[in-house]
């Protein structure tokens, strides 16, 4: 290799706040494979890698709308029928609302950008929850906006605080990020908060930004739209095909904005932003519609799978001394806390967990929760047969590491 005559080229300032752990983490794991370990990871949310498989339907679907030469670029505000069977699913979980009102996006994750894009500007405040799912943060980071933090609460079953919510609203808030039910904590908000957290969208005019991409994950089934408890507040809700219909990799997905005027304009903007990327994923538009109006029969077996695996964790975490863990009642993630000693981080015990077990989880901190607090997230898609192989390691490690600490 030749040593560097010139001097490399700069990156953007905003680049150093753009930070999105539950990938970033894997460099670290890569160097524990290359060094000869096996790693076990429990990182990322995808069903598909843990033998979870998309319905045949839907690929049907998909393959069908090449085959008919349905290979050009769609709409940049998505294919009509897919925006209809939008419209009449938000119907259904008591979200009324006509198909115009709708974008198909890449994932949740495009439809989060482009909300977020189209309400703040550089200095502008959006209401975050912490613990978070870091791409709140990572995109408020790169359009020069301010993540202000509420509180949710492990002691009362990772409710959000409502008093600190309320606190937090400023003239600058441009927005409020509710994500129910949730990742990293799994928890599914009572109806009580989110009557509270829509009523309060609704008195500041603050648009709440509903991210329901596991609502059709909780353990005791589909979960209404959050919008459903005030159909004219300001709410924007979100969702894919990715986690419920078990295709995350095809980048189907959407938003809806609700039905109230005060939205036009943001609705408005949405469309012109999508207009620049030109059009989501567009065989995969077809499979929208072949989910939304089809059957969902996987669903059921795939809530029960989830809830064994749930309760087999809570079980197991609880088990070791010093870790504690609230029963999630959706999705397939925990987040435990484990007392670490002072001075200790979140990242030493994850990172020390990968290093002398090869068990990859994500630290609290990359959710937004305070290094010493101790928190780590689990996704216990993994058989219960690999999971409890897992907690036996997460235990024998977890007491060895505490022990040496103190
Ligand atoms: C809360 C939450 N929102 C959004 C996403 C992104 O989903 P999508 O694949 O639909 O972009 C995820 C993925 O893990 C998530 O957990």
């Amino acid at each position: 290799m030749t040593a560097r005559t010139t001097p490399a080229i700069p990156v953007a300032n905003r680049i150093s706040g753009f930070v999105y752990a539950i990938r970033n983490i894997v460099t670290e794991a890569r160097k524990v494979e290359a060094a000869g370990r096996n790693v076990r990871y429990l990182n990322i949310g995808d069903p598909i890698t843990f033998g979870f498989e998309t319905p045949p339907h839907l690929i049907e679907a998909v393959e069908r709308a090449m085959r008919n030469g349905h290979n050009g670029y769609a709409p940049s505000v998505g294919i009509q029928p897919a925006r209809e069977a939008v419209a009449a699913e938000c119907g259904r979980r008591g979200m009324p609302l006509s198909p115009d009102r709708v974008v198909i996006t890449s994932g949740t994750s495009e439809g989060i950008e482009l909300a977020l894009t189209a309400l703040a500007d550089g200095g502008d405040e959006v209401l975050v929850p912490v613990p978070t799912y870091p791409l709140y943060t990572a995109v408020l980071a790169k359009i020069g906006a301010r993540a202000v933090f509420y509180r949710t609460d492990p002691a009362r079953g990772w409710m959000p605080d409502l008093d600190h919510v309320r606190s937090l609203i400023t003239p600058s808030t441009r927005a409020l990020v509710v994500i129910d039910p949730n990742n990293p904590t799994g928890a599914t908000y009572t109806t009580e908060i989110r009557r509270q957290l829509v009523a309060l969208a609704d008195h500041h005019n603050i648009p709440l930004l509903a991210d329901e991409v596991y609502a059709d994950l909780a353990f005791d089934g589909p979960v209404q739209a959050i919008a459903s408890l005030n159909p004219d507040a300001p709410v924007i809700s979100f969702s894919s095909l990715s986690k419920a219909y078990l295709a995350p990799g095809w980048r189907a997905g959407w938003m809806a904005v609700g039905r109230t005027e005060r939205l036009d304009d943001v609705l408005s903007a949405v469309k012109k932003l999508a207009d620049g990327r030109l059009c989501s994923t567009g065989p995969m538009e077809h499979a929208i519609v072949a989910a939304l109006d089809g059957d969902r029969s996987h669903q059921e077996k795939f809530r029960a799978a989830l809830r064994e695996r749930a309760e087999l964790t809570t079980g197991r975490l609880n088990a070791i001394a010093g870790v504690t863990a609230v029963a999630p009642t959706a999705a397939f993630y925990s987040m435990p806390q484990v007392a670490l000693p002072p001075g200790v981080t979140d990242e030493d015990y994850v990172l020390s967990l990968l290093r002398e077990k090869g068990v990859l989880c994500v630290y609290g901190s990359g959710f937004g929760a305070r290094p010493e607090d101790g928190f780590f997230r689990v996704v216990f898609l993994a058989s219960p047969r690999e999971l409890s192989a897992i907690y036996d390691d997460i235990a024998d490690f977890t007491r060895d590491f505490l022990t040496r600490r103190t």
